[in-house]
């Protein structure tokens, strides 16, 4: 069943070109089935477009052409089925590690002792438990993005968009995340849109690979990746489906970069 359809969408932006305003097309005509409980990741060169579509299909922002549908209905602004993960992240500065992990469940209306039960495990997860009663400020670029992480998850929503979550991460904190990650998945059920510039991980991630076109972004080719979970990212197995995926980005790389209408 799809859960989340994205129909004829296209975005388009005013930007300087030199001294004047330019009206230029940041996506083109996106036209993307994803079904219930799949894992779908978007690589695609910087600028293409991924986030603007992800914010799109967040409710964050409007396309100036197309729709989106959520559960058969059109979505017009964000709602609790549907929770994002930035690319630069966005907690709270002024509250504590766990009070920005439970801030969603607050809102939702959680009690506070299952609150803080929620909270702790996933901080646990994220191996974040000694830092629960730090400010962000103390922490890392990465320690941050894990909180995210955490805080997203906490809410338990229906689909999870994910804006290059893993990207501030050590390799080895990513390595175990992408393990992590995929059991999370397996036990939860969520729908998970998630975009990235590492291969590899769109590939142990992915149960399709959307990889986009240039500016304006189009999808290039859906690449289905069929095969056994726990996927760990140096099984050699995986190897060609990552060759397919940088064979299809190469051409990209060469075209001409031009969005202006
Ligand atoms: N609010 C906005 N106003 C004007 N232009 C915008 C706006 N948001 C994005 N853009 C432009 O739209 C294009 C696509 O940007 P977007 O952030 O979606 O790309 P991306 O694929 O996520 O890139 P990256 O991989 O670097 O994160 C870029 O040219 C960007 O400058
Ligand atoms: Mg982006």
């Amino acid at each position: 069943m799809a859960k989340l359809e994205a129909k004829n969408i296209s975005k388009r932006f005013m930007a300087h070109e030199g001294s004047e305003m330019q009206r230029f097309t940041a996506v083109h005509d996106i036209n993307l089935i994803i079904e219930d409980e799949q894992f779908v990741c978007f690589v695609g060169p910087s600028g293409c477009g991924k986030t603007t579509l992800l914010n799109i299909l967040a409710g964050l922002d409007k396309p100036t052409e197309g729709e989106v549908i959520l559960n058969g209905r059109p979505v017009t602004e964000t709602g609790p089925d549907t929770i994002m993960v930035f690319q630069e992240n966005a907690l709270f500065p002024w509250l504590k590690v766990m009070d920005n992990v439970e801030f969603g469940l607050k809102m939702k209306g959680v009690e506070k002792d299952k609150r803080h039960e929620i909270a702790m495990r996933y901080l646990d997860m994220m191996q974040l438990t000694k830092f629960a009663n730090a400010y962000t400020y103390q922490l890392s670029g990465g320690m941050k993005q894990r909180v995210a992480i955490a805080r997203a998850l906490a809410i338990d929503p229906e689909v999870l968009l994910m804006d290059e979550p893993f990207a501030a991460l050590d390799s080895q904190t990513r390595d175990l995340l992408l393990v992590e990650l995929q059991l999370i998945w397996a036990r939860t059920k969520k729908t998970i849109v998630f975009i990235t510039h590492n291969i590899l991980e769109s590939v142990v991630l992915g149960d399709k690979v959307v990889v986009f076109s240039k500016r304006p972004g189009s999808v290039k080719k859906e690449i289905p990746i069929d095969y056994r979970r726990p996927r760990l990212p140096e099984d050699e197995n995986l190897r060609p489906y990552y060759r397919q995926i940088i064979d299809t980005m190469k051409g990209e790389m060469d075209r001409k970069d031009d969005g202006t209408d």
